[in-house]
């Protein structure tokens, strides 16, 4: 079974447990299963396999971080903020299912996020588990998915410098990243020297996502390719052109490979992740 597969399942498996009677079921089940990549739960199995470390002991860890990431998708496409209609290949939530009821099941998945990480689990100490669980709060909070996305939606229609894109970025979209590096080391009991690691897969991720929806298609993204155009958002191809986005896209992508490279014990998973992403068309 795939790690996407296995992600899947344990998903489904929580959103039975803690959501099967709710009028919400239906659009968390639509926005949270059958779709995705699972990038960032699958980032943190494999830091933690590097160590040694069973997959399974990780899947509250891997559905929290997915859930929150799932729930930032619903809110990102609404009317309000990016306003988009497809996402995963499908009518956005808002789309299926109204603007109230997506905001209310974003709510939801959020909440079920913090649920999943704190049921008492016998893998790791429970100050571990707090620490996760604080982890997740910092990534996902006003610091961290928030101020980015705050940040993206002011910026919108503005000329902004790199290092302010950059900014936008770390805190949209690589405090997730960073939050899987360190979800997974932290169930290593190990400390590891990561820490720029999941901000060179972040930032990478971003940049690549923006120069993917200047030149891919909406059948192959599963999403609007013109958002940012609509939008007037600032992405690094407009600021210093689709050349220079990709090279500081290779030299992003290769700071992280020598940081896998010289820190984990075990690198070969963790460097196939790096050329999935490096490969990625959606
Ligand atoms: C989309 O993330 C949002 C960005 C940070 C660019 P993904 O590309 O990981 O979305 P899914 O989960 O595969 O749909
Ligand atoms: C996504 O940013 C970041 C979050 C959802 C927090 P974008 O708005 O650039 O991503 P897409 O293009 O909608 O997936
Ligand atoms: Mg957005
Ligand atoms: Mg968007």
């Amino acid at each position: 079974m795939s790690l996407q597969q296995h992600i899947e399942i344990a998903l489904a498996n929580y959103i039975e447990k803690y959501a099967a009677t709710s009028p919400a079921y239906e659009a968390i089940c639509y926005s949270v299963l059958g779709g995705g990549k699972r990038i960032r739960p699958v980032i943190i199995y494999t830091i933690a396999e590097a160590y040694g470390v069973a997959n399974y002991k990780l899947d509250q860890a891997a559905c929290a971080l997915e859930l929150i990431h799932c729930y930032s998708l619903i809110h990102d496409d609404l009317p309000a903020m990016d306003n988009d209609d497809m996402r995963r290949g499908k009518p956005s939530c808002h789309i299926k299912f109204g603007e109230a009821t997506a905001i209310l099941a974003g709510d939801a998945i959020l909440t079920l996020a913090f649920k999943v990480l704190a049921e008492p689990q016998q893998n790791y100490p429970a100050e571990t588990q707090l620490a996760m669980i604080s982890c997740l709060a910092e990534a996902a909070g006003a610091r961290g998915i928030i101020a980015g996305q705050i940040r993206d939606i002011a910026a919108e229609g503005k000329q902004l410098r790199q290092d302010a894109l950059e900014q936008i970025h770390r805190e949209k979209t690589a405090s997730l990243f960073q939050a899987a590096i360190t979800i997974g080391s932290l169930a290593t009991q190990k400390k590891p020297n990561l820490s720029n690691l999941g901000e060179l897969l972040g930032l990478a991720f971003q940049l690549q996502d923006d120069l993917l929806e200047t030149y891919s298609t909406s059948t192959k993204l599963g999403k609007p390719v013109n958002s940012d155009q609509k939008n007037q958002k600032a992405t690094h191809a407009g600021i210093i052109g689709i050349a220079a986005a990709t090279q500081i896209l290779a030299e992003t992508y290769n700071r992280a490979k020598e940081i896998i490279e010289t820190e984990l014990p075990k690198t070969d998973s963790m460097l196939a992740i790096l050329n999935t992403l490096t490969a990625r068309s959606n």
